[in-house]
């Protein structure tokens, strides 16, 4: 295997539509070292998961995207989420108590969410070639739009935080995570993951199509379905078909 450890080269910009785009482009233009970070203080298009936008205020709060170069099987991609989102996690754990990682990869503290990761995969010959991870995480942002509840550095601590170490902090974790991933520690990898994964193995009301029940999580399957057992039956859901009513 090629994979080398991350050696981050970190590309700032004022401002941008999106740190994925601009990652995306950037593969497509030039070439790029693994690790490569693009971080911004303005994003003015910022992509969320299920086609919805992501909007963060100016200068508030982290806003990057980092590239890797995996090359590992499109059916494992679901291990890119674990290793983003233990990374994340452990990144903001040592700053703020009650922290989870909500299935596949938002991170809550206590049920608000504090940062949203963004995984696009690039995949050719059959591999992931390259992996755009888009990461936001709330630092110093105090109001949010009504309809998610969101929580931040700054409100959970009543006070400014300054984030300036957090970047390279993120980056040690993630190559740690993503290490793990390329030397295919995989059950230590997903361990981590249910150790630190909100409402595992406990009753949690979720919605499907409109209808509420109480299930528990029982796990994640190979491809990064969640498993919920209702009623004793075990079902596997993508993150179209489930939701959590929190
Ligand atoms: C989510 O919906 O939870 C995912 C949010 C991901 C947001 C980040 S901010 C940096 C990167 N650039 C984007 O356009 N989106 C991701």
């Amino acid at each position: 295997m090629n994979y080398k450890r991350l050696n981050p080269t970190v590309i700032h910009l004022e401002t941008v539509d999106s740190t994925n785009n601009y990652a995306a482009n950037l593969l497509k233009t030039s070439k790029v070292a693994n690790g490569t970070i693009i971080v911004t203080k303005r994003q003015t298009a910022g992509k969320g998961q299920r086609g919805n936008l992501w909007e963060t205020e100016d200068e508030k709060n982290i806003i990057l995207s980092i590239i890797l170069f995996p090359g590992i099987q499109p059916k494992d991609a679901f291990h890119l989420t674990t290793a983003a989102s233990l990374a994340v996690h452990k990144t903001i754990t040592p700053y703020l108590n009650n922290v989870k990682i909500k299935w596949p990869n938002d991170i809550l503290v206590g049920q608000k969410k504090i940062a949203g990761i963004l995984i696009e995969n690039q995949v050719k010959s059959g591999l992931i070639a390259s992996s755009i991870i888009g990461i936001g995480i709330n630092i110093n942002q105090e109001n949010f739009n009504s309809s998610i509840q969101a929580t931040s550095f700054k409100t959970e601590l009543n006070q400014d935080f300054n984030h300036e170490n957090l970047l390279s902090e993120l980056c040690v974790n993630l190559d740690f995570y993503v290490n793990l991933l390329m030397e295919n520690n995989l059950k230590i990898l997903l361990s981590r993951y249910y150790e630190n994964l909100y409402k595992y193995k406990v009753a949690a009301q979720f919605e499907i199509d409109s209808d509420q029940f109480s299930g528990i999580i029982q796990g994640v399957d190979e491809s990064g379905k969640l498993i919920v057992s209702r009623d004793q039956i075990l079902t596997a859901y993508d993150l179209k078909e489930i939701k959590f009513v929190l």
